[in-house]
């Protein structure tokens, strides 16, 4: 089984999905510890509900990034984690530690990339009036939401659609799509070969970087 450390900074209602996704044997994986660098994080509360171990390492007590940076990987090395989740955390991380994690840290983000990194995708998606929005879950790099795309989940934006109900279909498309993701990398039906920055699928998994469709 993959040791799993998901890190979060605050609701954590993604990082809850992934609990019981792992409670139900659905992900072949165990999380080993969950990271805040938000004390108050509500997340906290909803690992402690399920036993899971959690950190705290809060940003502001570090006058520097890299001095946050460290003390993270002497965490992640400690617990000698497979997979590092990024579900719903807000700090962007240095190129020493994304690139020793290269492959091995995945990000969700609220927006169908390339369009929308950083904040507010919601409502730039409203504004803009597209025609869909969604997710994206890939690999790390040091870039602010860039690197390997692993999956998207993709949704027709619905014309009583206001910021509420979006944010509420798309949270639904990420606590289906995110586990099911994990579960591969666990499985190893799906990786990143380094050198090439290409995303790997197995024969049993269909398509070459795939998008599925939600009707929710
Ligand atoms: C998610 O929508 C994620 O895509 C974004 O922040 C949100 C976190 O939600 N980066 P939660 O903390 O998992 O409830």
């Amino acid at each position: 089984m993959k040791k799993i450390v998901v890190m979060i900074s605050g609701s954590g209602s993604n990082l809850e999905a992934i609990i019981k996704a792992c409670n139900a044997k659905n992900i072949n994986g165990e999380i080993v510890c969950v990271i805040s660098n938000n004390p108050h994080a509500y997340g906290i509360e909803r690992a402690k509900k399920y036993s899971i171990p959690t950190k705290i390492i809060d940003h502001k007590e570090f006058s520097k990034r890299d001095d946050f940076d460290n003390a993270l990987e002497d965490i992640l090395d400690y617990l000698d984690v497979d997979l590092i989740i990024l579900a719903g955390f807000m700090r962007i991380l240095g190129k020493n530690l994304t690139h020793k994690f290269y492959g091995k840290m995945i990000n969700l983000h609220p927006s169908l990339l390339p369009l929308y990194p950083g904040l507010n995708t919601h409502a730039q998606a409203l504004n803009n009036k597209d025609k869909y929005h969604g997710i994206s879950i890939h690999f790390v790099t040091s870039k602010l939401d860039e690197g390997p795309l692993i999956a998207q989940g993709k949704i027709l934006i619905k014309e009583d659609d206001d910021i509420e109900k979006l944010i509420a279909r798309i949270h639904k498309v990420e606590h289906d799509l995110l586990p099911k993701v994990i579960n591969e990398l666990c499985l190893n039906n799906i990786y990143l070969n380094c050198e090439s920055h290409k995303v790997m699928y197995s024969n049993i998994l269909d398509s070459k970087m795939f998008v599925t469709y939600f009707n929710n």
